[in-house]
């Protein structure tokens, strides 16, 4: 694995490979890996002829009281799990290379980010459609990958491809859960013992979520109550419990036969933790 801290001498190297028509994957991340990240690397692998994936922890998604300073960063274990993986080019870009002095492109993250996160962390899709927006130029690839567990992201860089008219496909891949239900996150590693045990409440509010629906209650009102009563057990401040339409990312105003997300991100401590599960109608 080649490890590039330059966008210029990655692009050179993967010229050759392009130009042999090598089918490039690409997996972009900030880093502090866990068996999710590396679920969407070991994908690329078996899909791709040659995979890149980037670590960058970028400033520009975190709100001003967010954690970007006391991100987890841990590059060298990211090195070791992905070599593992047998990843062939590992970019981690400086600031300066991804946002060039007096950079002012941002882009628009589409209709989407209005709902879920996106009035919660004002700016951040904007970040995330923008550096995303970037590393594609860079990398140039045919494929990239995202994990489910950020739903409302993978939708909303599929409709930045969409609008730029981007020749790389959005692969999404499912959420991989510890074993007791908590979907693995780098923020994970804020909670304490006694909150790591708390944090299993999401998930069990989830499938209260799904149990509720699938026995035929249909208010959405009713079942936000009873979700956020069972998430109220374990956790400190509720962010926002929704059910929303996969496709729009918009409330639903009633459940019907029709799938539903529900999506929940809520306070454990200070930490703050998402969560989703599409359930059929
Ligand atoms: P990061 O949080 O590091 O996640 C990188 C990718 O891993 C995202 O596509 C995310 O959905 C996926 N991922 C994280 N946890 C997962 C899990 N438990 N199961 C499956 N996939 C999981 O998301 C970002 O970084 C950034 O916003 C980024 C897209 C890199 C732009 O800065």
């Amino acid at each position: 694995m080649k490890i590039i801290r330059s966008p210029k001498r990655l692009n050179q190297a993967l010229f050759r490979a392009r130009c042999q028509g090598k089918r490039i994957g690409f997996v972009p991340t900030m880093g502090s890996l866990h068996e999710g990240h590396l679920s969407l690397a070991r994908r690329a692998r078996k899909e791709n002829d040659i995979v890149v994936v980037s670590i960058f922890v970028n400033p520009d998604q975190f709100g001003p009281r967010e954690d970007f300073k006391r991100y987890p960063r841990d590059l060298k274990r990211d090195e070791a799990l992905l070599k593992r993986v047998r990843v062939d080019y590992l970019l981690v870009p400086s600031s300066r290379s991804i946002y060039p002095k007096g950079f002012r492109e941002f882009i628009n993250p589409g209709p989407r980010a209005r709902y879920l996160c996106g009035p919660k962390r004002p700016g951040h899709f904007r970040g995330v459609a923008t550096v995303v927006n970037r590393l594609f130029t860079i990398v140039q690839p045919q494929a990239a990958y995202f994990g489910l567990k950020d739903y409302q992201q993978a939708k909303v860089i599929e409709d930045m491809v969409q609008r730029f008219a981007l020749p790389v496909r959005i692969k999404t891949c499912p959420i991989v859960r510890e074993s007791d239900g908590l979907a693995m996150s780098s923020r994970n590693r804020y909670l304490s013992k006694k909150e790591r045990i708390l944090a299993r409440g999401l998930y069990q509010s989830l499938l209260e979520a799904r149990r509720v629906i699938q026995s035929g209650h249909r208010s959405v009102s009713r079942i936000k109550r009873v979700v956020r009563g069972r998430l109220l057990n374990d956790v400190s401040k509720i962010d926002y419990v929704e059910m929303v339409d996969p496709e729009s990312c918009a409330p639903v105003k009633r459940i019907t036969k029709r799938p539903v997300l529900v999506a929940i991100a809520c306070f454990i401590g200070t930490t703050r933790l998402i969560d989703n599960l599409l359930v059929k109608g």
